[in-house]
């Protein structure tokens, strides 16, 4: 696949994708393997919505990650693997390794029932046999939805049940610093009310003790004894699904984000080659867990698409010490880097003594996704990690977008701190106001929607076309909506300021706060909670309740923790709140909706500012919550 060169080369690529977007997406597909090649690149309706890219296409999308690259790069480390503890030894897996471990897990899932178009849910650790699990289960045309090992019980519930799923595949434990998190757990917990799940596929990781269930539950150790390294890629259409990832709404309950085979994979494989000027030999680590989007695209799929090695870390940054994430960089000699603000933020707080012993002159190329970076933590990490001397690619793009879709491209496109800068070839976005109406020219602020389709784009919200339909195509018509404000400044550079709906971005995390409201409302004491963000230093954003407690409790603060143990139990430790407001009441419009502009207008401490409180049931609970707002 040919690569953007210049900036001219960047206008003239674009300017053909807007042109002739059939004729640009088709080239970039034919450097794909296809068992059938399709037999017209689009068709689409962004008004009663359906999209399909590469009708009637024939592909299987591990053929393209492994098998092509056989000849080639055989013997060329595909996955690097850096454990958790830096005294325990780092795995390499070239390519040929790589194919027949993925082979051999697909005949472990045939074995134990699975075929093409089932679900099957991934709950595992930053292990290779993540990846390996996530090829195999495309390998045989399954369908794979990872959940981040994050989540608790109650989330990975209903993630399972959403999507029907068949079989889980899990870890005994998970290392993630200096903890052990007992995910195999976590998954009987939740299977208590999945009657769906036959069977459970465990690896042992941390050893640590484990319930197996009989008839339900076996090793992956031993299962993997059983089968050879034979398996044939099923045939897949292009718009046979590849899989579900759930993601956070405004509603209480996450959303199946469907992506297909053929458009993610010429999406994700077109832009990891071009944002991050790939050449080959190279080592690549996005840092993303496989659990979000990021990993399933720029962990695994699209460097693999590319031939390239992509480095996994099971660890966290501050273990044993912040200097961890620089240590791995100096050890494997890095020279794509590629992680989250939030990280950043935390990582120059800790201050550069951290920094310092690590000589960083393996990188080339920084890059940055999941949230706005602020100006300053761009600085720090351009001057400290980059030294001045690597382009910083800030990629905007969300679950549903399947690949970025605003960003740099490393070394050509100028950049500036804080902003995604262009769209990338193919991407038509357009800035809204309120109404509806597109905002013409350059220094414009408005809602960022697509007036187009590209290849990645979501195809559906599983078993619920509606729910994708209202959520992403009728808040304007004829346009995508990506739920995100931003500016268009004088030199037609995008910069995202953050989101207008009813989700945070906690830590790069999307969470709905409807789903926080729900976790905080399992608490026996809590008749009703509502939740909002608040800025925060390191995390970007932080999460503040309002809780109405049903009794009397003077143990405020034993309240507060209990809370936050519910929370933690409930949904997962991601979605901890930092702040906990006891209210008696929240400030309600006559028809019962909770006004959360005021809300977040107390929780960010801008009190004198509240607006107009007479349309509210009862003023007066404004006054009681202004009082006893958490500093
Ligand atoms: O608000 C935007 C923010 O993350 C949202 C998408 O979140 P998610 O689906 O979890 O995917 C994250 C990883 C792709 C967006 O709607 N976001 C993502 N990247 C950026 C960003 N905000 C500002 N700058 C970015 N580079």
């Amino acid at each position: 696949m040919k690569k953007i060169k210049s900036i001219e080369d960047y206008h003239k690529e674009y300017k053909k994708s807007i042109e002739q977007p059939e004729t640009f997406w088709s080239e970039i597909a034919e450097n794909f393997i296809w068992k059938k090649k399709w037999d017209s690149v689009l068709k689409w309706d962004f008004n009663n919505y359906n999209v399909n890219w590469f009708l009637n296409g024939k592909l299987n999308i591990t053929e393209n990650c492994l098998d092509r690259h056989l000849s080639s790069k055989g013997n060329q480390p595909a996955i690097i693997w850096e454990p958790n503890d830096p005294k325990e030894k780092a795995l390499t897996l070239t390519y040929k390794e790589l194919h027949e471990k993925v082979c051999s897990f697909a005949n472990v899932l045939k074995n134990n029932g699975c075929k093409k178009g089932d679900r099957i849910c991934i709950y595992m650790p930053m292990v290779p046999e993540l990846a390996i699990a996530v090829l195999a289960c495309a390998r045989i045309g399954a369908i794979h939805s990872v959940v981040f090992g994050g989540f608790s019980f109650n989330s990975l519930a209903d993630r399972i049940h959403d999507a029907d799923c068949n079989l889980v595949i899990t870890s005994d434990g998970a290392y993630r610093g200096a903890k052990d998190i007992p995910l195999k757990s976590v998954v009987d917990e939740a299977l208590k009310t999945c009657p769906t799940v036959k069977k459970v596929i465990v690896l042992r990781r941390t050893n640590s003790k484990v319930e197996m269930q009989n008839g339900r539950d076996v090793w992956w150790n031993d299962e993997i004894k059983k089968v050879n390294a034979d398996c044939p890629a099923e045939t897949m259409d292009a718009e046979d699904m590849l899989f579900i990832l759930y993601t956070s709404g405004s509603t209480g309950k996450p959303k199946g984000v469907v992506h297909t085979c053929g458009g993610y994979m010429v999406y994700t494989g077109y832009t990891f080659k071009n944002v991050f000027q790939y050449n080959d030999g190279e080592i690549y680590w996005c840092t993303a867990d496989v659990g979000w989007i990021t990993g399933h695209s720029y962990l695994v799929y699209g460097p693999l698409l590319n031939g390239a090695t992509t480095l996994m870390f099971e660890g966290i940054p501050t273990w044993p010490d912040a200097g961890r994430f620089w240590e791995v960089i100096d050890k494997h000699k890095v020279n794509i880097f590629y992680t989250a603000p939030t990280a950043i933020r935390s990582l120059e707080a800790m201050g550069l003594d951290f920094v310092k012993p690590h000589k960083l002159n393996s990188l080339r190329v920084l890059g940055t996704v999941g949230e706005p970076i602020n100006a300053e933590a761009w600085n720090w990490y351009n001057e400290n990690i980059g030294k001045n001397n690597c382009p910083i690619v800030d990629t905007w793009w969300q679950t549903e977008t399947g690949g970025i879709m605003i960003s740099p491209i490393a070394g050509i496109t100028k950049t500036k701190p804080g902003f995604a800068t262009l769209p990338l070839p193919g991407v038509q976005p357009v800035l809204l106001d309120e109404s509806g109406k597109e905002l013409q020219g350059n220094n414009v602020d408005g809602r960022l929607c697509m007036k187009f389709p590209w290849p990645g784009i979501i195809r559906t919200t599983y078993k619920n076309h509606e729910r994708c339909k209202e959520v992403y195509f009728s808040t304007f018509k004829g346009y995508y909506f990506t739920g995100d404000g931003c500016r268009r400044d004088e030199d037609g550079y995008y910069r995202i300021t953050g989101r207008v709906d009813d989700v945070i971005k906690v830590s790069g995390h999307l969470l709905g706060t409807a789903e926080i409201e729900n976790a905080i409302n399992e608490h026996a004491d809590i008749v009703e909670s509502a939740v909002v963000g608040f800025p925060h230093d390191i995390k970007g954003w932080g999460i503040y309740a309002y809780v109405i407690c049903d009794r009397k409790r003077d143990d405020v603060e034993e309240l507060k923790k209990e809370i936050i143990g519910t929370v933690n139990k409930f949904m997962g430790p991601i979605a901890k709140p930092d702040k906990i407001q006891i209210v008696t009441g929240l400030p309600k419009t006559r028809s019962g909706k909770i006004m959360r502009r005021i809300l977040r207008k107390v929780a960010e401490g801008d009190v004198n500012n509240l607006g107009d409180t007479s349309t509210l049931l009862d003023p007066a609970v404004v006054e009681e919550i202004v009082k006893g707002a958490v500093k």
